[in-house]
């Protein structure tokens, strides 16, 4: 009996068992990660993991709504100042830590330091849903864009490259639903394998994927020099919309302003934040930045200003174009063109769109390797996972297997339902994050913070209201994604408790 106690208490010992803040800043002294990066990188690689589908695709659903609520009209404005405002809290919250601890695996590794080894193992894994299951939102509508600028050429390319067969570029799902909305049958639009299982496989985002791991294994200097390319694109591509379009706003389009009062505006809110996700990436790569104590906080706040100053003035322009209801929410800015009789315009668009999903894949690829590689260095993951390559010093196989996991996601998973449950794991590391920097205010006053969040505890506790708050909300109007949350964090605590927590006791007794 007292054995048995005794277990029990070195059980729940072990799950709450912290990592040393002290042990992590002299593994940041060791690491094998080249440190390359300074606060202009920082800002290239967080402005390339911002804007993407958010502002390119889900703006239409967020001003039009959708079959689960109605959007928020012109008035996405105050949707995207609310979003922005969510945003800025975390943020903050991000800027302290990853100052204090700048070390690959983010809310990860933070977690370990304040929470134990069972949160971090948790947090980590529902990460995954932010970087792994967000990827293939964006692999899948950078697919959809792909295919759309294709079309653009349709006189100068054969046919079969610029309509080709909606099976190579969409999954099972995607098809079965868009058969059911218009009355198509499913067997004349896909194959079937011995006349019973249907197939698809989304070619363009497979390639997309393999392109970019290629890059990554390459170099993260060489990433953020691409991811600077691709960023100058959209940004231009952005901008020249909006003084563009400013010469065709008709006022009268603002009007009414808030068509379905506040609850559109949360709705609208709640879709818009996708667009703000992604600045939270950069402290994944905090190990890897030159001066982490300056350019961290200068980094994750310079995205996130630049990227609502930018969204504020899409969002006006758009508004005044087009009047809300004939906004499309397939390809918004490009449709906005083709209304005003610019179609030249929208090929320029969905150029700069696929330019913008692609830094944001790459960006978010990087965020997904770093993770894992920090999780598997605290041996709760197979060792194999964390070698580095000599010549370019970049965890190749971990970059492959996050890539795989990708491709077979972008197979099997829709693109709102991948969305979504981004949305959830996001939320959750935010509100997490906010929890750190009370606990660590309380348990490690005296660590230097060379970034401290002002007005604590107010500041971290309206980060964790909003983010909550738009769970409540998301978690009542949405059915699939708010089931399966739940079931992926079961699953994260089945696989640490039959592999992690042995795998991690084992390895440190081999020490
Ligand atoms: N904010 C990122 C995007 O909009 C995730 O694609």
């Amino acid at each position: 009996m007292a054995n048995n106690t005794l277990n029990i208490k070195q059980f729940i010992n072990n799950l709450l068992e912290k990592k040393s803040a002290d042990e992590v800043i002299e593994t940041v002294k060791k690491s094998d990660l080249k440190k390359t990066l300074g606060a202009f990188d920082l800002i290239i690689l967080g402005i390339g993991a911002v804007v993407g589908t958010g502002i390119f695709t889900i703006v239409g659903s967020a001003i039009v709504g959708g079959l689960e609520g109605s959007g928020a009209g012109p008035a996405i404005i105050i949707s995207m100042i609310l979003a922005a405002i969510a945003s800025i809290f975390s943020a903050l919250c991000y800027s302290e830590i990853a100052a204090m601890f700048p070390i690959a695996g983010s809310a990860y590794t933070y977690t370990y330091i304040t929470m134990g080894e069972f949160m971090a193992w948790i947090v980590g894994w529902i990460l995954m849903l932010e970087y792994a299951i967000g990827n293939i939102t964006i692999a899948s509508a950078w697919s959809g864009y792909f295919a759309q600028f294709l079309k653009g050429f349709k006189h100068i390319l054969p046919s079969f490259v610029t309509t080709f067969p909606i099976w190579l570029r969409n999954d099972v799902r995607s098809i079965s639903i868009m058969c059911e909305k218009y009355g198509l049958d499913i067997h004349d639009k896909i194959p079937f394998i011995f006349d019973k299982i249907p197939f698809a496989i989304n070619l363009p985002a497979i390639f997309i994927v393999v392109f970019l791991t290629l890059i990554l294994i390459k170099g993260v200097k060489e990433s953020t020099r691409f991811a600077g390319v691709m960023v100058a694109i959209n940004l231009f591509i952005i901008s020249t919309f909006i003084f563009v379009g400013a010469k065709y706003v008709q006022p009268e389009n603002w009007t009414p302003f808030m068509p379905n009062g506040i609850s559109g505006v949360l709705m609208g809110a709640f879709l818009i934040f996708f667009a703000y996700i992604g600045f939270d990436a950069i402290s994944t790569t905090a190990e890897e930045t030159k001066n982490p104590q300056k350019d961290i906080p200068i980094g994750i706040l310079g995205t996130l200003c630049i990227c609502t100053i930018l969204y504020i003035g899409v969002a006006l322009v758009l508004t005044g174009m087009v009047p809300f209801k004939l906004i499309d929410i397939q390809a918004p800015i490009a449709h906005a063109m083709h209304y005003v009789g610019k179609d030249w315009f929208a090929g320029f668009i969905s150029a700069g769109a696929i330019a913008g999903l692609t830094s944001v894949l790459l960006v978010y690829q990087l965020g997904t390797v770093r993770i894992l590689y920090a999780m598997s260095r605290d041996k709760f993951l197979p060792r194999s996972l964390r070698v580095v390559n000599r010549k370019s010093r970049t965890p190749h196989v971990l970059t492959w297997v996050c890539g795989l996991i990708v491709i077979v996601g972008s197979i099997f998973m829709d693109l709102n339902i991948s969305a979504e449950l981004c949305n959830f794991g996001t939320f959750t590391s935010f509100i997490v994050i906010c929890i750190i920097v009370l606990i660590l205010r309380k348990t490690d006053p005296k660590r230097p913070r060379p970034f401290r969040v002002p007005f604590v505890p107010l500041f971290p506790i309206l980060g964790i209201f909003f983010c909550g708050g738009l769970i409540v909300y998301s978690l009542k109007t949405l059915k699939t994604s708010s089931v399966l949350f739940p079931i992926w964090t079961l699953i994260g605590v089945v696989i640490y408790f039959l592999y992690g927590y042995q795998a991690h006791r084992n390895k440190n007794q081999k020490r």
